[in-house]
């Protein structure tokens, strides 16, 4: 076995932010082991993705539990097995309880197409545009109780331009998470990103309440 630290994966649906991570892997940009691939959904497009890469995949189908908590306490078990250091929410579509986010606190990171704390929860990219805002983006976060509220790690912004729609925004932002989210989790496995008791912290320091600020140029802390 080896002594790499290891990643859950957790999906509901086609899975490119899960292809962002597998290619990260590839280039030799993410060193882990991936440990799983569990969606809720077992028509998840994004588990071929995994199986073609290798990674084990499962599935716990929420339609089969009563209840809110007796999924999450399911869903905790079965990811508890695969021993993740990091929990990655790609595209996970369900709302979790504390049966799920406390046995795993301070290792969960979610994606949210939104400059967080703007525009949490759904249709973020039609609401932007409804608002008139100039500009878009994303954000990883850590994941606590709060609905799309934890602390946020990085941040990347896209400008609306005119004739956007929330499907051309809904694809340059996509861009943004597929390069920002492989690399908050790339400081976590490094030891460099942490969830404190006072936020997010980055190399020992605290990070900004809307998190690092990405940028293309120049380049992000590696
Ligand atoms: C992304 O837009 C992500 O921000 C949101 O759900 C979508 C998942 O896409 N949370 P994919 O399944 O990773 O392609």
């Amino acid at each position: 076995m080896s002594g790499k630290r290891r990643l859950a994966i957790l999906i509901s649906g086609r899975g490119s932010n899960l292809q962002a991570f597998i290619d990260a892997y590839e280039a030799g940009e993410l060193d882990c082991d991936f440990a799983l691939v569990l969606s809720n959904n077992p028509d998840a497009s994004g588990l071929a993705r995994a199986e073609a890469a290798g990674i084990p995949t499962d599935c716990v189908n929420h339609r089969e539990f009563e209840t809110r908590e007796a999924f999450d306490r399911a869903l905790a078990a079965r990811v508890a097995e695969a021993r993740p250091d990091l929990v990655i929410l790609a595209g996970f579509m369900r709302i979790l309880t504390s049966e799920f986010l406390t046995p795993f606190a301070g290792k969960l990171l979610n994606v949210h197409p939104s400059l967080l704390p703007k525009y949490p929860g759904l249709n973020t990219h039609q609401r932007a545009l409804d608002a008139g805002d100039s500009e878009a983006g994303v954000t990883v976060h850590f994941v606590t109780p709060e609905l799309d509220g934890g602390p946020p790690v990085v941040q990347a912004r896209v400008p609306i331009i005119s004739g956007d729609s929330a499907e051309t925004l809904a694809r340059k932002v996509l861009a943004e998470e597929h390069t920002i989210y492989p690399l908050a989790a790339r400081w976590f496995l490094e030891g460099r990103l942490v969830l404190t008791a006072h936020g997010a912290e980055l190399d020992g320091s605290l990070l900004p309440p809307t998190g690092f600020p990405f940028s293309h140029d120049p380049t992000p802390p590696r």
